[in-house]
């Protein structure tokens, strides 16, 4: 369908305008995007850019692409997961005009259809959560990467990992820049984005007291850790189950039990995985758990908890609520599973809050913008994964503080000298 230059398919355009009062909602919350949005919009140093997106269609993503289109670009977007989209969102971007191709509850093949629709602007700029959209052109559009892709720009830490080892093989065939590596990205939304909305996900689909039970999370890496300070604040006794010594040893010293998961599944009332690898809860596992156990995942893919060994456990299944699905096992337990294994944060729940989005997005839109600045300077990055320069961490931190109306301190040119002076001792 079209709307205004826009091809779109979404769930209903008719949703429009509650996605409108979503967006302007978040966007009251991110001045930071606000701020480059004032600054960018009379200049539009965009204009000329084509951006393929795909990322979850949430109401904080409106607002960045929002800017986008403010500074000049062309933009077409997917959701980066099958059911993270906000279809009032998706209709208010579609009755703007913008090409979106996203809607909840849609299927693996659909999800790849709306990623080629996507594509067929020619993006010379791609920017990802989860990479899907980057494997997508490298596999069936390899041509792409030479003739209109001059890089790109990764939300997440899974993705980063992935092409980081892309780019290890020799395989990666274009630019793109660790948007999840900036300080303002991984350790606030990565931690207190992480840690605040998969709860939230947990307890609308549950709406179960957590205090007092025993919730084990899954990785102590920033977004299990996250997850774990939170439940604690809530009262719940946290379990950290891990891999790394370094990270379980950490986990040890905030006062967390730390232990195998085939010990923590015995004793676990709900189980959170984040570690961003799969099979971390498989058939032993759900075999020794507890009566009316609960499990979610907020890692990337959905191969987390591995759902094809609980169906094999399992003599009948039913939903119970929204976002929540009882599995009876032959044993005579139930097991209740969360939005399908995928994204809790996300599926049922409205992901990470606005205020951190923010800084996550801030740094989205000045990575890509970094990408033109260099194009139009007739240069080209190498072919490998890139980090956030450590001044546009502290830029987007110093606007972030001014817009909550705090000052801080400067170094003065004396304390400056005294830091480098490695004459100077006791
Ligand atoms: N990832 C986690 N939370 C998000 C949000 N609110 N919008 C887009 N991507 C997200």
């Amino acid at each position: 369908m079209d709307s205004k230059a826009g091809k779109f398919k979404v769930a209903d355009l008719k949703l429009a305008d509650e996605g409108n009062k979503l967006i302007e909602w978040a966007e009251s919350r991110m001045p930071v995007l606000a701020a480059l949005r004032e600054k960018y919009k009379q200049t539009k140093p965009l204009k000329g850019y084509r951006i393929a997106g795909c990322l979850h269609v949430t109401k904080e993503t409106a607002v960045l692409v929002k800017t986008f289109v403010d500074a000049g670009a062309q933009v077409s977007w997917s959701g980066c997961n099958p059911l993270s989209t906000n279809d009032a969102v998706a209709a208010a971007l579609a009755a703007q005009g913008i090409s979106i191709f996203a809607w909840h509850g849609m299927n693996v093949k659909e999800f790849y259809w709306c990623i080629e629709e996507t594509l067929k602007i020619h993006p010379n700029l791609t920017l990802d959560d989860g990479a899907d959209l980057i494997f997508t052109i490298h596999k069936n559009h390899p041509d792409f990467a030479e003739k209109y892709v001059i890089g790109g720009t990764e939300e997440t830490t899974t993705g980063v990992h992935r092409l980081r080892a892309m780019a290890a093989d020799g395989a990666l065939k274009y630019p793109v820049i660790a948007v999840n590596d900036a300080e303002t990205k991984w350790d606030f939304d990565n931690v207190y984005g992480t840690g605040q909305s998969t709860l939230d996900g947990v307890l609308r689909a549950t709406s179960v007291l957590l205090a007092g039970k025993n919730i084990v999370v899954a990785g102590f890496g920033h977004c299990g850790k996250g997850v774990a300070m939170r439940a604690k604040g809530l009262g719940a006794n946290v379990i950290i189950t891990e891999v790394k010594p370094t990270a379980a040893l950490k986990a040890t010293l905030e006062g967390f039990r730390v232990m195998k998961m085939d010990d923590a599944a015995k004793v676990g009332d709900i189980f959170i995985t984040a570690t961003g690898v799969k099979d971390i809860i498989i058939k032993k596992h759900f075999h020794v758990m507890k009566e009316g156990a609960i499990v979610c995942n907020t890692g990337h893919y959905d191969c987390e908890i591995n759902l094809t060994d609980l169906a094999k456990l399992t003599k009948s299944k039913r939903v119970i609520r929204d976002d929540n699905e009882e599995y009876l096992l032959k044993n005579g337990k139930r097991i209740y599973v969360l939005a399908q294994g995928r994204l809790v944060n996300l599926a049922a729940a409205e992901g990470h809050p606005s205020e951190v989005m923010d800084m996550s997005f801030a740094n989205q839109f000045m990575s890509q913008l970094r990408l033109a600045e260099v194009h139009k300077k007739g240069k080209r990055l190498e072919n490998r994964v890139y980090d956030i320069p450590a001044e546009q961490d502290q830029q987007i931190a110093r606007v972030k503080l001014a817009t909550n109306g705090i000052s801080i301190d400067r170094l003065t040119p004396e304390q400056k000298k005294y830091m480098d002076d490695y004459s100077a001792g006791t």
